[in-house]
Order: C-alpha cells, then sequence, then structure tokens
C-alpha cells in the first residue's frame, strides 16, 4: 500500500485512493484482509476512501470505549444502516436518538434475565428434535443446519410460532437479503433493477418472503386476540405516545429481532463446532466436561452454569470468527480523537475481527485457546479489545439469549454427536453483514459413544 500523508487536513494516513473508486476495490476484494494491513502498515487509526467518501478505521480499545460508552450519542449508526434500513425498516438497528432510547425500553422487558430463562426449554427441546432426525456417519452443512435451528428457537420463543417445515424457506430468504450485497454498480449510480438476475432483484424478492410471513402472523394474532406474553403480544399491546403501534412498526421491530436473533447464533456455532473438530484434544476436554456435570440429563438454564470450559470454548471461537465482525458510525458533531480533529458526518469503522487478533492485545493470537478464558489463570483481556456484542447504550439487547442458547444449543448437541470436518475443506470467509463460511460448512456426524469409542481404540493402538 502506498501511503498519502493527510497531517495538513488533520485527518490519519492510509493507503492511496483512485479516481473515483477511491479504495473500494481492493477493500472489496478482502475486506478482512484490507483492514488487517492497514492496522499493521498505520497502527492505531487509518483512513481510507469508499469511493470519494472517507472512512476512518479506528483499530484501539479506547475508540472503541470512546464511541460506545463516553461519547455515545455523537454517534449514529442510522445513516450507516443504509441498505440494510431498506430491507428491515426501522427496528431497533436502524433508529437512534431519542426513539431509539424509547423504543428500547419498551421492548427490554422482553429480555429480561426471568424471560430470557424461561426460554431454555424450548432451546433444548427443538435441538433434541433435530438431533432425532441425525444418522451416524450422515454428512450436513452445518451452517445451514444451525441456521435453521437457530430461527425455529426464535420464532418460537419470541413469536410462538412453529416454523417446522418452513424454517428452510424462511432461512433461505433471511439468507437472500443477506447473501446478495449491493453491488459496485448499485452503489455507484443507484440502479436499483427489481428483477431476478440482479442482486437488488434478489434481495428485494428474499425480503418480499419475509415480509409475507411477518404480516401473516401478526394479523394472525389481531385475529385470536389472546396475549401469550411474547415479544408479540408485547408489541401488539404496547402504546407509543399513547397510540398503539402499526403493523409496519410492529413488522419492523420483528424482523429486526428474527434478523438479527438467529443467523449471528447460527454463525457463533458454525465456528465454534469448526475449530472443536480442527482441536480433538480441545473438544475432548469439552466433551468431558459436559459428560462429567450433565451424565445424559439434558442441560438446564442452572447446569449450564456449572460448565466453564463449553463457556470459554464459546468466548474464544467468537474472538476468532465475531459473528459481527465490524461496525460503523456517522459522527453527528466534529470531535477530537487520539490527536486528530473530525468534522461532522465523519464516517468510522472499527472491527471486532482486527481488535481481537491484534498481537499486541492477545498472545498467540491465531491460537484456539478456550483457557485464555480462564479468570484463575488466563491472560487480562484489555476493556474493549473484546466485544462481540458491541456495547454502550446499544449494545445487543439479545445477548443473554445468545449466549443462554449458544450454551445450550451446544451442551445438547456435544452429549450426543460429534461433528467432524470434510477433510480437505478449508472454510472461506465471507464478511457480509456478518462472518459467515463462504460455501458452508460440510461436516460428517458421529455419534458421541461411537466418536468416543473410535478413539479409545485410536489411543489403545498408538
Ligand atoms: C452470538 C449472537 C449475537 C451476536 C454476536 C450479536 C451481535 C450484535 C452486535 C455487535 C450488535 C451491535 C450493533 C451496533 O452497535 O451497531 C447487536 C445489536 C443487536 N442485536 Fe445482537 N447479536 C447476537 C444475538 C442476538 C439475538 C439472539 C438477538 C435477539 C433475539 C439480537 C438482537 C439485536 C438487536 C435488536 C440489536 C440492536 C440493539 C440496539 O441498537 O439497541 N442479537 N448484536
Amino acid at each position: 500500500m502506498s501511503t498519502v500523508q493527510q497531517a495538513a487536513t488533520q485527518l490519519p494516513p492510509g493507503p492511496k485512493p483512485l479516481p473515483i473508486f477511491g479504495n473500494l476495490l481492493s477493500f472489496r476484494n478482502d475486506q478482512l484482509g484490507y483492514l488487517q494491513q492497514m492496522q499493521q502498515q498505520y497502527g492505531n487509526m487509518a483512513m481510507f476512501y469508499a469511493g470519494r467518501t472517507p472512512v476512518v478505521v479506528c483499530f484501539r480499545p479506547e475508540h472503541v470505549r470512546y464511541m460506545f460508552t463516553e461519547n455515545p450519542r455523537n454517534f449514529t449508526n442510522r445513516e450507516m444502516a443504509g441498505n440494510l434500513q431498506e430491507l428491515i425498516g426501522d427496528g431497533l438497528l436502524t433508529i437512534d436518538g431519542e426513539t431509539h432510547r424509547q423504543q428500547r425500553r419498551m421492548v427490554q422487558p422482553a429480555f429480561h434475565k426471568r424471560r430470557v430463562e424461561s426460554y431454555a426449554d424450548v432451546m433444548v427441546k427443538h435441538t433434541l428434535e433435530m438431533l432425532e432426525s441425525w444418522h451416524e456417519g450422515e454428512r450436513l452443512d452445518i451452517a445451514r443446519t444451525m441456521q435453521e435451528l437457530t430461527l425455529r428457537v426464535v420464532a418460537k420463543c419470541l413469536l410462538n410460532v412453529d416454523l417446522r417445515e418452513e424454517a428452510s424457506n424462511l432461512g433461505t430468504s433471511f439468507t437472500g437479503m443477506i447473501a446478495n450485497p449491493v453491488s459496485l454498480a448499485e452503489g455507484f449510480l443507484r440502479l436499483r433493477i427489481d428483477m431476478p438476475f440482479t442482486s437488488y432483484g434478489r434481495r428485494m424478492a428474499a425480503k418480499r418472503n419475509v415480509d409475507s410471513f411477518i404480516y401473516k402472523v401478526i394479523e394472525q394474532r389481531r385475529t385470536e386476540k389472546q396475549d401469550v406474553g411474547d415479544v408479540l403480544s408485547m408489541l401488539l399491546t404496547t402504546q407509543d405516545e399513547e397510540q398503539s403501534l402499526t403493523d409496519t412498526q410492529i413488522h419492523d421491530h420483528i424482523i429486526t429481532f428474527v434478523a438479527a436473533g438467529h443467523e449471528t447464533t447460527a454463525l457463533a456455532l458454525t465456528w465454534t463446532f469448526y475449530l472443536l473438530s480442527e482441536h480433538p484434544a480441545i473438544y475432548k476436554k469439552l466433551l468431558n466436561e459436559v459428560q462429567t456435570v450433565l451424565g445424559n440429563d439434558a442441560p438446564t438454564v442452572d447446569t449450564i452454569g456449572n460448565l466453564p470450559y463449553l463457556e470459554w470454548v464459546l468466548n474464544e471461537s467468537m474472538r476468532l470468527y465475531p459473528p459481527a465482525w465490524s461496525q460503523g458510525r456517522r459522527a453527528i458533531e466534529a470531535f477530537d480523537l487520539d490527536g486528530y480533529h473530525f468534522p461532522a458526518g465523519t464516517l468510522l469503522m472499527f472491527s471486532q475481527w482486527v481488535m481481537h487478533r491484534q498481537p499486541d492485545i492477545w498472545e498467540a493470537p491465531t491460537e484456539f485457546r478456550p483457557e485464555r478464558w480462564d479468570p484463575a489463570s488466563g491472560q487480562k483481556v484489555p476493556q474493549w479489545a473484546y466485544f462481540p456484542f458491541g456495547g454502550g447504550p446499544r449494545m445487543c439487547i439479545g445477548m443473554p439469549f445468545a449466549q443462554m442458547e449458544a450454551k445450550l444449543l451446544l451442551a445438547t448437541i456435544v452429549q450426543h454427536y460429534r461433528l467432524q470436518l470434510t477433510s480437505g475443506y478449508h472454510p472461506e470467509l465471507l464478511p457480509l453483514i456478518t462472518l459467515r463460511p463462504k460455501h458452508g460448512m460440510p461436516m460428517t456426524v458421529h455419534a458421541t459413544s461411537s466418536a468416543a469409542e473410535r478413539e479409545q481404540s485410536v489411543e489403545a493402538n498408538a
């Protein structure tokens, strides 16, 4: 990367931009690598051009703290959400200011500890039901399988809808909304051609499917007039400035919860199974803990608290493969940070992917080491160097839900099956809104007992 000097304009250094495209072509080509390389070359802060628009990338935990907790009101993600808003409307992820504070307060009770804990049984039940259909030696795309499972879980817990057959179709539609990103032509020329052969058209078709599902659920519940105490009931009975929420407002909240609340957890589990398959000794330690603590009993909200190693495994997996790998903000007013002065309107980006792998913060950053999370002997993690769920007033509202769900699902699956990555397969990273494996995660399932027997016989023969 050749450097452009920005001292006179008081902006951080960065790679030289091309006319019109700026650094967009190189950035789009390998977003994760490009950001990491900028961090290595420029240190604390760098800047690149998305077309003609400068984007400041912040690489220090102090920067994250500044934006998340010290000065969050000066940084909006509304305009950042860009095409996300076109897809999911005005839910928590895409609104800001007083509206955000008020609506977040309104839906918060749905994510209180007690309420979330009451979902534990549904989570385990759906997982066990899924496992009933698995067979020894079967090959599955675990990315897709986990997506269907977490979609069923979130639909049941938040909307009291049992998706059964629809989980696969609906999962495909949610994927279609994310996996057809804005193309260069669409972005630069603002071309919106709603045809099956354009990325925009595929995105909109997927959105129409999801929308019609959600509006059907809202209509059905309005007809039933029954308060079943879930998020949907809460939204239907809520008064916003003494008015009921409109169907569009309810739709936007629901689509946000379902979209944000299934794919992220599914990816956390997918990457965890990948890492466990690549690290048999760690898998064995995890299996040992699960078998010792749970025996043959299904995990519960109480017993998962006795599985510290399982928690470290998940923490470490989200360090290496954060499902939400970057976040963006736009400054409302001018501000000073790290010796630079930034004008109002500055776009900022910070990346979990880069921060979670920085060698001056993490010992052996690329190694999968769950033990680093052991509070007794692990390494001290500087505050804001690890933020898979974001932070401050916009911190993931679903974090307690996701953490409990990930633990319950992982423990239940590990009790029954060992997942082995298809030999020779190397997952390629696809950083969209979330960090996905580009071609899925093909894995073979082995019943836990037979996997343990095989290991014993390998050890006996060694
Ligand atoms: C492993 C799983 C998950 C991860 C890694 C994750 C990550 C995140 C992150 C990083 C943000 C902050 C975005 C920003 O500041 O720009 C966020 C926000 C959000 N998440 Fe999650 N999330 C997960 C699971 C969930 C679940 C299960 C739900 C709901 C059931 C959920 C609902 C939301 C919502 C509604 C927001 C917007 C909050 C606001 O702006 O007030 N997430 N999530």
